[in-house]
């Protein structure tokens, strides 16, 4: 890290816990890379402190911070200002301190995005299916929306994708018993449920009806490769892994907190994927 003067930009992640996250690893690439005069620390707030925490660095001269869980809906209702992906994906990850105000935004679906076009992919050359209702779900399908895509929800649970397609209006839901058979009218894919996850049973979803231009994306990136992007490379259908999304999604924080809009290249990639294979620390 470099030597940090009185002037210093500081950032950080607020979560509970925190020492799992990924993001100081990847902002302090950046900021060496960059040779930036700021710090960007893990930050483990408990969520009954989480107010007071927050009001207390935006006090202390932090640029702002991410948010991580158990805080994203609380985030929300700090902000003084809420950016319209923050609004559509129904919570924040980033805040933005400014002037005494707090500004949030939600940049998971434009993380995602970015992601697929980084790696030539066009997220709306077909109709797209969202697996899952959660958070993510609802930032990726939101973001799809926003752009002019054809978007199509399914989840085990049919009620959650009803209510996010009741509070999306365009978005498309498809019974879950009906998900495999429905992946042959998609151009795109992709997984934001935590099914695949390291010590989660592997995503119920059966790739053999599906058209050879599918592009299966998994925002899942513990492991590095889930079980359903093996699956789909055996068929040979083009895989777009989760990591990457991580690290699009840092770049809006990093150019608020820091003033400079940084890069996402595969020196970036390796040093973060390189933490996710190393073993745990004892
Ligand atoms: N790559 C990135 O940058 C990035 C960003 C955000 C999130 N993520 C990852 O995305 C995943 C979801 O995050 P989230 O914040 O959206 O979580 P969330 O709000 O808790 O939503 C999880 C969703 O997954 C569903 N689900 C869980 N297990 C399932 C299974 N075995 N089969 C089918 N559906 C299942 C849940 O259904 P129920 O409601 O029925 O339980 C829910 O719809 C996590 O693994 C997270 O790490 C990655």
């Amino acid at each position: 890290m470099p030597i940090l003067t009185g002037k210093a930009r500081l950032a950080g992640v607020v979560g509970w816990p925190v020492a799992h996250s990924r993001s100081p690893r990847l902002h302090g690439f950046w900021l060496e890379r960059y040779a930036i005069d700021g710090a960007y620390v893990p930050l483990a707030v408990r969520a009954e402190d989480f107010e007071r925490a927050t009001r207390g660095l935006l006090a202390a001269g932090f640029a702002g911070v991410n948010v991580t869980l158990p805080h994203k809906e609380r985030a929300f209702a700090l902000c003084d200002e809420v950016a319209p992906a923050a609004w559509q994906a129904g919570a924040v990850n980033t805040l933005v301190f400014r002037a005494g105000r707090i500004l949030g935004s939600n940049t998971d679906g434009v993380g995602f995005l970015a992601h697929l076009r980084a790696e030539g992919v066009d997220p709306l050359a077909g109709p797209a299916l969202v697996i899952g209702a959660g958070g993510a779900a609802r930032a990726i399908a939101s973001a799809l929306l926003t752009e002019g895509g054809r978007v199509a929800v399914t989840a085990r649970r049919d009620a959650a994708a009803g209510a996010l397609a009741a509070a999306l209006p365009g978005l498309g839901v498809v019974p879950w018993a009906a998900r495999n058979h429905a992946l042959a009218d998609h151009a795109l894919v992709v997984n934001t449920t935590n099914a695949g996850m390291s010590g989660n049973p592997p995503l119920a979803l059966d790739l053999a009806g599906a058209s050879a231009a599918l592009i299966v994306a998994d925002i899942v990136y513990v492991p590095l490769e889930t079980p359903l992007l093996s699956a789909a490379r055996a068929r040979g259908l083009r895989v777009i892994g989760g990591l990457g999304m991580l690290l699009h999604q840092a770049v809006a924080g990093f150019a608020a907190w820091f003033g400079v809009t940084p890069e996402v290249d595969a020196a970036l990639y390796r040093f973060v994927a390189d933490d996710l294979l190393a073993p745990p620390c004892a």
